[in-house]
């Protein structure tokens, strides 16, 4: 570690508040590529868990922030701004959503706030207000998304729990319905399950879970944070299941770094959102949703959902070749480019031993290798990590012994 990593890790102890533990400085990016404070490059399977989808510092966006961030980087929602309504048009004509609206927030856990709000100002026109999510999902940090969150863990010492949710096994219909009370407004999931173990939705469940939502007449919420946004080499995860939800949640990728998230729902339950129901102050900002405008024009020019398709696809067969090689290594799971490498075992020593190759991965659940690189990378990138892996399993595979 460096000199310059060090005198930061002391202020770090000092003065920050200690919920992470970074053990890596990184000071540069470009691509798929990070330098650390001694020089050292990195080949980034991460992208910061899946943020920067087009690569660090990619041109088109860095251009857009540079030009925006000398004419106007915030003037709050009490005044008009002249990119956000054309960012949110972009949005919902391209999900083929019907009558898609747009309200812009600046996390993963805001965007999801504001959509169990919308399901809640729905369903409590008749009385009903409880949510149903899934075992092993994850929604975010504040109340209402731990709450909502199906990992205990994330929940505990921070009681009393919100109440209002309820969660049911992932891809289980009959719990589903069983669970289905009169209170109910809505049923909240991930496509893919990500922080949980990259486990993908079965397209026939999610068919089901569309009719119940018809028939009860209650929301289909769906968490896009980390799932959406070209991830599965569609720009919206929905449209990789073709199940169209009531209302979705993104944030993340969807202005490649900096801080943006929001939800999209249909017009019938948007429009109960009348002002000064829901704000936040930065939401849409000018300078985000300049980069964000970017990035969808990055899926519209430069190939990058094909390519997401093509070197998922890729990566996933030859990582296929592992499960045959070791016992401890049992499936490759995903879609696109949101891969797991499934072993029997703790994952983390795993990244670790990749972190010393060179290779930044991430875990999901406590088995599962991530793997979440940017959706531009190359073939000739995905063979340098598939042999790092490699390396690595030969090299996991004789400390297990
Ligand atoms: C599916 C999902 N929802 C919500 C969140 C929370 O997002 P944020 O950390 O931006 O609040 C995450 C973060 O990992 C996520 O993966």
């Amino acid at each position: 570690m460096g000199k310059l990593f060090n005198e930061t890790n002391e202020k770090f102890a000092k003065y920050c508040v200690p919920t992470y533990a970074p053990a890596k400085m990184f000071v540069r990016g470009e691509g798929a590529r990070l330098w650390d404070d001694e020089g050292v490059e990195y080949l980034d399977f991460a992208a910061g868990i899946s943020v920067c989808n087009l690569g660090h510092c990619n041109e088109r966006v860095s251009r857009a922030i540079e030009t925006q961030c000398r004419r106007l980087v915030h003037i709050s929602n009490l005044y008009m701004n002249d990119l956000m309504p054309v960012l949110a048009e972009k949005l919902a004509v391209s999900s083929g959503m019907p009558d898609a609206q747009v309200f812009f927030a600046n996390s993963g856990a805001e965007a999801n706030e504001g959509m169990i709000k919308l399901a809640r100002k729905y369903g409590n026109q008749t009385g009903r207000n409880t949510i149903i999510s899934m075992d092993n999902s994850f929604h975010g940090r504040t109340l209402a998304t731990l709450a909502a969150t199906g990992r205990a863990k994330y929940r505990k010492g921070f009681e009393p729990d919100m109440p209002g949710f309820k969660q049911v096994p992932f891809n289980d219909f009959e719990a589903l319905e069983k669970a289905v009370t009169p209170d109910v407004c809505a049923i909240m999931l991930e496509m893919v399950q990500g922080e949980g173990g990259i486990y993908p939705a079965d397209v026939e469940y999610l068919k089901k879970v569309r009719a119940l939502c018809d028939e009860k007449d209650i929301l289909m919420l769906c968490d896009e944070v980390q799932c959406g946004m070209g991830r599965l080499g569609t720009r919206f995860a929905f449209q990789s299941f073709g199940v169209i939800p009531d209302a979705i949640s993104m944030a993340k990728a969807i202005a490649n770094g900096l801080p943006m998230g929001g939800f999209m729902a249909r017009k019938k339950f948007a429009s109960l959102m009348v002002v000064g129901t829901h704000a936040s102050t930065f939401g849409g900002t000018p300078l985000a949703c300049a980069a964000a405008l970017a990035v969808q024009e990055a899926f519209d020019k430069d190939g990058v959902l094909e390519n997401t398709i093509e070197v998922g696809s890729y990566i996933m067969d030859k990582l296929s070749a592992f499960v045959d090689k070791y016992d401890f290594v049992q499936t490759v799971r995903g879609k696109g480019l949101m891969i797991g490498l499934v072993l029997n075992c703790n994952a983390a020593p795993l990244s670790g031993i990749l972190m010393k190759k060179n290779l930044i991965t991430l875990t999901a659940g406590e088995t599962v290798l991530r793997l979440l690189p940017p959706l531009t990378i190359t073939k000739a990138d995905a063979d340098i990590a598939v042999a790092k892996i490699g390396e690595a399993l030969e090299e996991f595979a004789k400390e297990q012994k």
